[in-house]
């Protein structure tokens, strides 16, 4: 991630977009803060809910960018906002393009949360429920209010008013019809879709109104020739509600959108015709499955147990439902906000960066791989577009830009060509997810349908990118940038040579993996250019410069050399990773995001400095989490930056899983290394770890840490060596883990092919010409 706040703000008022900043005016902004139980001040609000899974408060935030949001992968809304963004809906050309705002024909408010009424709302964001909630005890009435994306009705989001009458003690006493109060703010009308004037018809007996409209701007004439149309369908809303004096009442808003105009209106039709409240459980039951397959618990630490399930609902109300009520289309990927944000400079616009692939891929691969697929199926679809920008740069295979959104063109804002330019290594990125991809899944249908290819062309690319040098005799990568984008424009950047160089390796090994149906030249040239790869490393100080030609003592914005150690698993002496990591911490600014600190911990952790890596854990998220609904800032509080920062959430998670549980994901094998608590945690659990079609639950206490096997399937029969036994696992058994070393779980090889060497510059060491 490379824009600042500074750089963004003098690009905006150069481009003459600072107006793009008015389609997030929220309307809710203080005035929730004025039940009187909080004096409005800047301090964000307090989360009173003790369960670690419902967020809760009589304030909301200050600021509306710390606002929660909701989200099924196909629309997704900050709660109160006047947008909603759909997936794949985009507007603007090239590095203008962004999310194509859709005014929120979903944002009801009930009035008594808005005026001065002396009412106390609670606002609580449920993730296990997926809905956002507002409940308001009036004088005769408790009214709840759910607002929620629907997990299987996916192109609707849905507003539900439930209105419960309190019993009155005098029974005699005459009481009318409870009248609520309500408004419909769906904002101004959008910049970025040219809506026609909404028509009214009747469905199921409700008036509902719709508008189709045309996106204004295609991101690329020749990838998309005409615009993306969107049609949108919503129920009207009147100023009130009238419910009985007894009992108690649900209401229904609805509002779908789908760039089919049958799709969005069959959606509503279908809504429209569930009972309210079997309508609410259906999404809740989606909710729950997706509980059931994975899940993180912590016990003993509720703001890091709160922390935890907070990304899972942000990152889950993201991406796309397994089941729906008619069928998905296309997925555009995981965008450093997710898909409730990036209509704007500051949130990314909802673009794809490596930040997919590096930081929140891992995570998600190892609970649900299912959408560990789709994530990488995006670049697979946008992949014919990369053969074309290695070309027209006059390379060979596939080149991914730095930023894509709808058509897989570059679409770095004009600001900052230099990360277009060099920041090259998110082509390597894509293939090392693809290598933790294919050890922990070994999908052939996938290898067969675009995944040999896409690894192969990776391959290609940084073969045609690596010259030859006759003084070393080895291959340089000239004209780079790493991930710090402090340095622009450098040769043998240690991070890109070595995720550069597995990239070579990995197509040389799934050369042999699709050998019976994709055929290869030379799968060796790969390997020979990998492995007299220049790889920068300083013999004196035992540590690896950033790049060719870095200054010991220069700052750095973000972890970067260190990424070497983890995540890609390269093999280091342990003092080169311990002086990797403390050399490193002392040079990285703090005003860095949140995900140079995960990476410090996992590398603490790896030597063991267990008082560092509890120091660098606290770094890695306090100072980033806005209360109180979990959302996250790029940069450290009181500053801001992007939000909600995705990207920082998933190097937090991976402190977690990979750091103090141990997980290691290698082709041959997984390794679960020290596995520990983290601090001032009691009970760690991880259920649904996925591995080879099977499902293992880690348990990690002060005192034991158990493995649980919840099934095994049948191809890959798994065994697991805890540094003495080896024990076939199988469902149901629970085996104990070494806390203080290393076990290993692994299944028969994947076909006769040799596993590729990943060493890179091996020749450096040798003197030239021996
Ligand atoms: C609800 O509030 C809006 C805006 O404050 C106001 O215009 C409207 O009249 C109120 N509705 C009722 C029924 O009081
Ligand atoms: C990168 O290498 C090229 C070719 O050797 C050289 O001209 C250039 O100055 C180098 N750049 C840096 C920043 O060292
Ligand atoms: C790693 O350590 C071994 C033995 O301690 C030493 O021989 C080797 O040179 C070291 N490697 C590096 C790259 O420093």
């Amino acid at each position: 991630m490379w824009r600042f706040l500074t750089r963004n703000k003098q690009v905006a008022a150069m481009m003459g977009l600072l107006t793009v900043a008015a389609l997030v005016v929220v309307v809710m902004t203080t005035k929730g803060s004025e039940g009187g139980h909080a004096a409005a001040n800047d301090e964000e609000p307090e989360d009173i809910n003790n369960d670690p899974k419902v967020f809760s408060t009589f304030r909301l935030p200050t600021n509306d960018r710390f606002m929660a949001s909701i989200g099924n992968g196909h629309v997704a809304a900050n709660v109160f906002s006047d947008t909603v963004y759909m997936n794949g809906l985009y507007n603007g050309n090239k590095g203008e393009s962004h999310r194509a705002r859709i005014p929120n024909w979903a944002n009801i408010r009930l009035n008594s949360t808005l005026s001065h009424i002396p009412y106390s709302p609670v606002y609580s964001l449920d993730t296990k429920e997926g809905a956002f909630k507002v409940r308001v005890d009036r004088e005769r009435s408790i009214v709840t209010q759910r607002i929620f994306a629907h997990r299987y009705y996916t192109r609707a989001i849905i507003n539900q008013i439930q209105v419960m009458a309190k019993a009155h003690a005098e029974p005699n006493f005459v009481r009318h019809e409870i009248w609520i109060a309500i408004q419909l703010i769906p904002g101004p009308d959008s910049e970025d879709i040219g809506f026609k004037d909404p028509v009214p018809e009747i469905i199921e007996g409700r008036t509902v109104r719709s508008t189709c409209g045309q996106t204004l701007k295609s991101e690329d004439i020749v990838y998309q020739p005409l615009p993306v149309e969107v049609c949108v369908f919503w129920t009207s809303v009147p100023d009130h509600l009238v419910a009985p004096q007894h009992g108690s009442r649900v209401f229904t808003f609805v509002m779908t959108a789908d760039t089919n105009r049958t799709v969005a209106r069959e959606e509503m039709i279908r809504v429209l015709q569930e009972d309210g409240e079997e309508l609410y459980d259906k999404h809740v039951a989606e909710w729950q499955k997706l509980h059931q397959q994975a899940h993180i618990e912590i016990e003993g630490n509720l703001k890091v147990a709160k922390v935890v399930n907070a990304i899972w609902y942000y990152f889950l109300s993201s991406l796309p439902s397994e089941d729906s009520h008619q069928p998905l289309g296309r997925f555009y990927g995981l965008s450093p906000t997710g898909l409730a944000r990036g209509g704007t400079l500051e949130d990314y616009e909802g673009h794809n960066f490596w930040d997919t692939e590096i930081w929140m891929f891992p995570s998600i691969l190892l609970l649900y791989p299912k959408y560990a697929e789709k994530l990488l199926q995006y670049r697979l679809d946008v992949a014919y577009v990369a053969a074309q920008l290695a070309k027209v740069t006059g390379h060979k295979g596939y080149r991914f830009p730095w930023e894509s959104a709808y058509t897989g063109v570059e679409v770095t804002q004009p600001c900052c060509p230099e990360v277009a330019k060099y920041e090259q290594h998110i082509t390597a990125c894509i293939s090392f997810a693809v290598r933790q991809y294919l050890a922990t899944t070994r999908n052939e249908e996938w290898l067969k349908h675009g995944g040999c290819d896409i690894v192969t062309n990776i391959a290609d690319f940084w073969a045609s990118r690596a010259v030859i040098n006759y003084n070393t005799g080895l291959y340089d990568i000239e004209n780079v940038m790493g991930p710090d984008e402090d340095h622009s424009n450098i040769n043998n950047s240690a991070f890109t040579n070595v995720v550069a160089g597995y990239s070579l390796y990995l197509a040389q090994y799934v050369s042999c993996l699709c050998k019976s149906y994709y055929s290869v030249e030379d799968p060796d040239h790969w390997a020979d250019i990998a492995w007299s790869l220049y790889l920068p490393y300083d013999e004196k100080n035992d540590y690896h410069p950033q790049y060719e030609g870095y200054v010991r003592g220069e700052s750095i914005k973000q972890a970067d050399a260190v990424l070497l150690g983890y995540p890609l698993l390269y093999k280091m002496n342990t003092t080169t990773r311990k002086n990797d990591i403390v050399y490193y911490e002392s040079v990285t600014r703090k005003s860095g995001p949140a995900m140079t600190w995960s990476m410090h911990t996992i590398g603490y952790l790896d030597v063991e400095d267990k008082a560092k890596a509890g120091a660098m854990f606290s770094e890695s998220y306090q100072k980033y989490v806005r209360e109180p609904f979990k959302v996250w800032s790029e940069l450290q509080s009181p500053q801001v930056g992007a939000a909600n920062f995705f990207t920082g959430m998933g190097g937090f998670l991976q402190t977690l899983i990979f750091g103090y549980a141990g997980i290691r994901i290698h082709l041959d094998r997984i390794e679960i290394t020290r596995p520990q608590l983290p601090p001032e945690t009691k009970e760690f659990k991880i259920k649904g770890i996925k591995y080879l079609g099977s499902s293992l639950s880690m348990h990690i206490q002060a005192t034991s840490v158990t493995l649980t096997v919840s099934s095994v399937h049948d191809q890959w029969p798994l065994v697991m060596n805890d540094g003495r036994y080896n024990v076939t696992l199988t469902p149901g058994m629970t085996v104990t883990l070494p806390k203080d070393g290393i076990s290993t779980i692994r299944a028969v090889p994947w076909k006769d092919c040799k596993l590729p060497a990943d060493i890179i510059g091996q020749n450096y060491l040798r003197p030239i010409g021996s």
